[in-house]
């Protein structure tokens, strides 16, 4: 029996020190000192023993059953330590390597430069507002003293939905809207898309942008008129602006100006840019007409307003020292990169 038991530790030493995973080592366990394992099966002989040799048998089968069981032990952590060396091995990040760049989007110019200008009148005390682009006749021409058979809606080439609805020719409508809704005073701009059936070349899109401004209250005056656009266009083109104001005619602005600011290249002496002028037109503006603010029932013995509609592309164009509005809607990204 005692032969029988140090073979068994010898075999055992082998066994497990050959054992390559956690698995391996529990069927070894189980095999030699499971309930049914070889060491139960070697100690079932104790019976024929005599009394001096049992106690002696029996100590060294302990000592083998300890012996396995520390080196079960042994070889368990052997297995998992080089496991988790393994493990981290292979999980290595190098923390020096250069990472991917996101390519980050940025607002397109008409954007940016819409922003800009918001935010000159919003610190002005202005609020901002919104009319439908598909706009009833009314709104867009009879309200504004166009009625159907004013010549002024030749120059405007109208795309119409039907006799009483069109694509706003102008973001005028809006002011409409907003004096019906709402009391003097109103301090509004109204930024938005309009239509006109215009073949597209350098300078003409059916589809553009106009910012409408509208300021209804007690004894404001032409002069109002003046220094809010001074003060705006200081803002967005830098203190040597300078303003020049052209009589003109608008149905539903009476005294009518056309407004240009001086040539951001030449500064008004006359340039390629300003095609020798020395300023370049931006908008139109005037005093809302009387018969325009009696339709919204705003009693014309007690306010009194001004409007005026830029022209966003333009703005933009002089910005940007860009020379054809076709660049604005190409969506090429080579160009909408260098802004
Ligand atoms: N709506 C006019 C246009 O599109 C511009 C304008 C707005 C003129 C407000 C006067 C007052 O030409």
């Amino acid at each position: 029996m005692k032969d029988q038991l140090m073979m068994m530790k010898k075999t055992a030493e082998e066994a497990l020190g050959a054992a390559s995973s956690l698995s391996e080592l529990e069927d070894i366990r189980v095999r030699l000192l499971g309930k049914k394992g070889e060491l139960t099966a070697i100690l079932r002989g104790m019976g024929g023993l005599s009394a001096e040799e049992r106690p002696v048998i029996g100590q060294l089968a302990n000592e083998v059953r300890s012996f396995i069981e520390n080196r079960l032990d042994e070889q368990k952590n052997l297995l998992a330590s080089s496991a988790r060396a393994e493990q981290l091995k292979k999980e290595t990040l190098d923390v020096t390597m250069s990472g991917r760049k996101p390519s980050l989007g940025k607002t397109h110019p008409l954007t940016t430069v819409l922003d800009e200008v918001k935010d000159i009148f919003v610190g002005m005390g202005f609020s901002i507002v919104e009319g439908p682009e598909v706009e009833f006749d009314y709104y867009n021409f009879e309200a504004l003293n166009i009625p159907k058979d004013h010549p002024a809606r030749d120059t405007q080439d109208t795309f119409y939905i039907n006799d009483n609805v069109v694509l706003r020719s102008q973001t005028s409508s809006v002011q409409v809207r907003v004096m019906e809704n709402q009391k003097p005073p109103i301090r509004v701009i109204a930024p938005g898309r309009v239509y006109r059936s215009d073949a597209v070349d350098a300078t003409h899109s059916p589809v553009f942008h106009q910012i409408e401004g509208l300021v209804v209250d007690k004894g404001i005056t032409m002069g109002d008129l003046k220094g809010t656009l001074e003060t705006f266009m200081k803002t967005l083109y830098g203190n040597d602006a300078v303003l020049r104001f052209r009589p003109h005619h608008f149905p539903f602005t009476e005294p009518s100006a056309e407004v240009d600011v001086s040539c951001f290249v030449c500064g008004g002496k006359g340039c390629r840019v300003c095609k020798g002028e020395g300023f370049i037109e931006l908008l139109g503006a005037g005093m809302v007409h009387p018969k325009v603010l009696e339709r919204c029932g705003i009693d014309t013995s007690v306010y009194s307003g001004f409007a005026f509609g830029l022209g966003l592309e333009r703005i933009v164009m002089r910005r940007m020292n860009i020379d054809d509005m076709r660049l604005l809607y190409e969506n090429d990204l080579r160009f909408l990169k260098q802004f």
